[in-house]
């Protein structure tokens, strides 16, 4: 029996629901219990249903697509460079790899001008952790409780958040610590007591560890999933300069956090430091094409010109995604799109600001750019939704009214993610809280007192 068709000849959602979960595995999830968004095409800041349903992308489906949906020149570029080169194994030299190291080493600040490329992030991360560990001949890793690295096995082990669990254990040699702004606990009130009070406990972590123990501590810059977390102001150079001390690298997790979505380019710039490595993904193709890339310091490169970089992958410095990198870079430059996220974030937080004076249910939103988060409260205490790690019926009411609304966006536990494309207006911004503001009142409806 031939399958059911939509009026233009393409796969009902039905079909497409019934089939992706009858024959494919979804990520962290039940596959039976997921209920997947159907999608046809995307175009600009909305994607759209088989059934011609408009829906706001209010993520940038994983916090990646910075540039916005089937940009015309993207798409042209990449019909261009099917044409030409596609694949080259990674001993290979070819223009693209030449030309956008190059281009990537003008762009990225002070001494990290070199790159090793992936396929992601997750990838760029495993080979940071291989670098670091050759480069320092140390072998324990730092990380923080609310981070996420990547899902394969070692990145998991440097992942703090709860999708760490079921894989453990795994990798040795990670020692987790405690974020500037922890779930629970309070470091201070001032931005200069919380950044004070960490140090002095992480560097008490360091001492028991034997800093000549610790190769690097990889921290997301702005941490993402758990919460879109901007580091305390003064963090992130009293970080550095704490484990120069200890001659422990830092690494700069920035597959989320980089390529303009907190209004510049690198999330790093905002604090004045330079890492001695950076990661980096999604928004560097904006997902049009999958590519990660590891950026490293001047010195460590030096390292790596005597000495052998044990890793590699078929797909590293794969042509064909290379080329799409350049095509995104282009757009970004001629688009200004790192400064409409910077200019964006007062219409983001203005909009927040008006939601949170209007619902009980907002504890409170934070934006650096167009990342961004409302966070959620059961009580006048401004208590999460759910304890760590928990889940509250609500949300899934309200994930179901989003649908209906036509507005795609990741929700937390407690919380609404609000990271839409760097390409995105006043408007379609305004059209995104809009929906949200309706959907508060469901959450309202289960705030207690
Ligand atoms: C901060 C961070 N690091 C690493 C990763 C892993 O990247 P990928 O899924 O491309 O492997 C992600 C993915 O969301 C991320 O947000």
């Amino acid at each position: 029996m031939s399958e059911p068709t939509t009026p233009t000849g393409k796969m009902t959602s039905q079909q497409m629901i019934e089939d992706c979960q009858r024959y494919s595995l979804y990520s962290w999830s039940a596959t039976g219990k997921v209920s997947p968004l159907p999608v046809e095409r995307a175009e600009g800041v909305y994607l759209y249903t088989p059934d011609g349903q408009r829906v706001l992308d209010f993520n940038s489906q994983l916090m990646s697509v910075n540039i916005g949906h089937s940009h015309p020149k993207v798409v042209k570029a990449m019909q261009d460079a099917a044409t030409g080169l596609i694949f080259a194994y990674p001993g290979a030299a070819t223009e693209v790899r030449a030309r956008l190291s190059k281009r990537l080493a003008e762009l990225t600040p002070g001494h990290l001008n070199t790159f090793f490329y992936t396929l992601g992030g997750a990838e760029a991360n495993e080979s940071a952790i291989k670098a670091v560990r050759l480069y320092s001949g140390r072998q324990k890793i730092l990380s923080r409780y609310r981070s996420y690295h990547g899902g394969t096995n070692a990145t998991l082990q440097l992942t703090g958040d709860n999708r760490r669990w079921a894989n453990e254990p795994g990798m040795p040699g990670v020692i987790r610590v405690m974020d500037p702004r922890p779930y629970r606990f309070k470091f201070g009130e001032t931005d200069e007591e919380i950044v004070e009070n960490n140090l002095t406990y992480l560097s008490e972590v360091i001492d028991y560890e034997g800093p000549h123990t610790i190769a690097a501590m990889f921290i997301e810059t702005v941490t993402g999933t758990n919460g879109i977390l901007p580091p305390p102001k003064g963090y992130l150079q009293g970080l550095k300069a704490l484990l120069d001390q200890h001659g422990i690298l830092l690494v700069c997790d920035e597959v989320m956090a980089g390529w303009g979505r907190t209004g510049k380019r690198y999330a790093f710039e905002h604090g004045d430091i330079v890492p001695d490595v950076c990661t980096m993904a999604k928004g560097l193709t904006s997902s049009y094409v999958p590519l990660g890339c590891m950026a490293v310091s001047d010195k460590i490169a030096d390292y790596f010109r005597e000495n052998v970089f044990w890793g590699g992958l078929t797909y590293n410095a794969h042509p064909y995604c290379l080329a799409v990198a350049m095509a995104v870079l282009d757009v970004m430059e001629d688009e200004d799109l790192v400064g409409n996220a910077a200019r964006m974030e007062g219409v983001m937080r203005r909009e927040m600001d008006r939601l949170a004076a209007k619902h009980p249910s907002v504890a409170e939103g934070r934006a650096i750019g167009l990342f961004g988060t409302l966070d959620l409260c059961k009580n006048s205490e401004k208590q999460p939704l759910c304890g760590y790690g928990g889940s509250h019926p609500v949300m899934g009411q309200l994930g179901a009214f989003f649908r209906r609304e036509g507005l795609f966006t990741f929700l937390r536990p407690s919380g609404i993610m609000c990271n839409p494309p760097l390409s995105i207006t006043e408007e379609q911004l305004c059209e995104g809280f809009e929906i949200i503001d309706r959907g508060l009142d469901l959450v309202d409806a289960v705030v207690e007192g």
